[in-house]
């Protein structure tokens, strides 16, 4: 079985009365008629436990789509053990079951699945279509079928032998079960992190962000319809810290697949350290974590290319991309021309619910981030070291709505250039543009993390030099293009520092993480 080499899924573009955006227009009307009862999955076994929780759009918190029923740690632990009473059968599937598996995934998802993917990512995330489609739809078919392609050459790749010997590499499942704990701004990831562990022959327990619930409940049923046997994936709603205390404490706990926050992540990290003697292996342990993403502008930057990075590279998604841009440093030369732009720019973003394909910017995830971000607007607005320059305004009345916002700040350490904020707000300090030097160390040291990052400059000595001082400042650097929008395949997305563990999603680095080879030698 020769694996198809794969190639990206184009991007539909839901132009006005395209057959897609028709479909995708019913779908979301079929969808907010429905009232969805979710379910947990445990070993094929659809949960109810009449603990219902509402799921509402951030763009309109007072609409019901659906309730999902809350399970608590007696659910973790049927969830393990379904996990482990598959694992036989599943970790001795041949590979090319598993990519076949997968590979049907991928084709439900590029035709069957793709409106309703994408209008549950929308109501349930408060995507606009475009962004969801590059999510739900395109990064995720490609992370299917690009993962079965490394899949494919992990298990091909045989060592030598010699005559009378015969040498060869067995690339186990890991001998337990995996946690996959997922975060709620990209479908795509939450869906990546247990189908690769699962790929490799893993069995999984899944636990998503509440907010990401509704879009997870597709992909769950997805997972189901492409062939997964019961009991491979199981997916639980319950608290993190209630799952945690069952999971890390488990002998057969063999290693965590998470994105989400750098906080919730080094706080696991520790615990799985409290219980290190515990468990029958090492467990694994796969994180990408926060990031402050940073926009560098050199003097020779072109003005317009700078300004178009920092809006779409700040704003899409409102901001809620682990990729995009919150702290700039523009050159004095080219600060105002720069800056015009940007507000020319946001003047024209339109902001409001995702029915409507012509609002660029929709709802903060929930309440909690709204008043977070809303805080620290209100911060900047009062402190002399910081002026807002576009937007400012936020309401939350019928959705979490918060206008794109860029503040100015003198101090390059102020506080929104330092925190990771999660949310449409970007802050922009302007430096004199004789000390590039002096700004690529600020770039460098001003945060800890270490995720994306990008440099504008018409120089090549400026852009070879920037890229070798800032070695480590990002896992994935981009030269005169915004800091978002990897691609599977062509820009393996991961960062370092406090931002992960840089196992690269999408890659053959990530998948061998999911695997323990056996080495064995036989002589004739
Ligand atoms: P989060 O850390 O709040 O939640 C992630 C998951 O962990 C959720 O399922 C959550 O319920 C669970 N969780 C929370 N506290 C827990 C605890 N104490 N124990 C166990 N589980 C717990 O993250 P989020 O708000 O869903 O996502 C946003 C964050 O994710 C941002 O920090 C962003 O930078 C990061 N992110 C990083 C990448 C990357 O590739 N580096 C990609 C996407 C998101
Ligand atoms: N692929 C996503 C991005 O780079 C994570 O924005």
């Amino acid at each position: 079985f020769n694996v198809p080499t794969p190639i990206n899924e184009p991007v539909k573009g839901y132009a006005p009365n395209s057959p897609e955006r028709v479909e995708l227009l019913k779908t979301l009307k079929e969808l907010k008629q429905q009232q969805r009862d979710i379910p947990m999955h445990i070993g094929g076994q659809e949960i109810r436990t009449g603990k219902k929780q509402n799921i509402t759009p951030p763009h309109d918190h007072q609409y019901v789509l659906g309730q999902f029923h809350e399970g608590d740690a007696s659910h973790v632990a049927q969830a393990i053990d379904a996990a482990l009473a598959a694992r036989p059968l599943w970790a001795e599937m041949p590979w090319e079951h598993r990519a076949a598996i997968f590979l049907k995934a991928a084709d439900l998802l590029a035709g069957p699945y793709r409106a309703r993917i994408n209008a549950a990512t929308m109501l349930g995330q408060s995507k606009n279509c475009f962004q969801a489609e590059i999510d739900a739809a395109c990064e995720l078919i490609d992370f299917f079928r690009f993962n079965v392609h490394f899949m494919q050459q992990i298990y091909q790749q045989q060592p030598e032998s010699l005559p009378g010997m015969w040498n060869r590499l067995e690339h186990r499942p890991l001998e337990g079960f995996v946690f996959a704990l997922t975060p709620f701004n990209f479908t795509s990831i939450a869906a990546n992190l247990p189908a690769s562990v699962a790929m490799m022959g893993n069995v999984v327990v899944w636990k998503p962000a509440n907010t990401q619930i509704y879009s997870a409940q597709v992909l769950m049923e997805l997972f189901k319809e492409a062939g997964v046997p019961d009991g491979v994936i199981n997916l639980v709603y319950v608290d993190g810290p209630t799952a945690g205390n069952v999971i890390f404490k488990h002998r057969d706990f063999a290693g965590i697949h998470f994105t989400g926050s750098t906080g919730v992540f080094q706080h696991i990290w520790k615990t799985i350290g409290e219980n290190i003697s515990n468990y029958k292996s090492y467990p694994r342990i796969v994180g990408e974590t926060g990031g402050k993403d940073f926009i560098l502008a050199h003097p020779s930057a072109h003005a317009k290319a700078v300004a178009v990075g920092m809006s779409r590279g700040a704003f899409e998604y409102q901001g809620q991309k682990c990729s995009a841009a919150s702290r700039v440093y523009l050159p004095s030369n080219l600060a105002d021309e720069i800056l015009g732009y940007v507000k020319e720019d946001l003047a024209s973003f339109r902001m409001g619910d995702v029915e409507d394909f012509s609002n660029f910017i929709n709802a903060v995830i929930d309440e909690k981030s709204f008043d977070k971000l809303a805080k620290y607007i209100d911060g900047a607005k009062a402190d002399p070291n910081a002026e807002i320059v576009a937007g400012g305004g936020y309401d939350k009345s019928k959705g979490y709505f918060i206008e794109p916002t860029v503040i100015v700040t003198k101090d390059p350490k102020y506080v929104t250039m330092c925190e990771e904020l999660f949310g449409p707000v970007l802050t922009v300090h302007i430096y004199d543009a004789d000390k590039f030097d002096e700004v690529l160390e600020l770039v460098d040291t001003t945060s800890p993390y270490a995720l994306t990052g990008a440099i504008f400059s018409q120089d090549r000595y400026a852009i070879d030099h920037a890229s070798k001082k800032l070695v480590h400042a990002a896992g994935n650097f981009y030269i005169n293009d915004k800091p978002t929008g990897a691609v599977v395949g062509q820009q393996p997305f991961g960062g370092a520092r406090a931002s992960g563990t840089n196992d690269k999603a999408g890659s053959m680095l990530n998948l061998l993480r999911w695997v323990s080879p056996r080495a064995i030698k036989e002589t004739f």
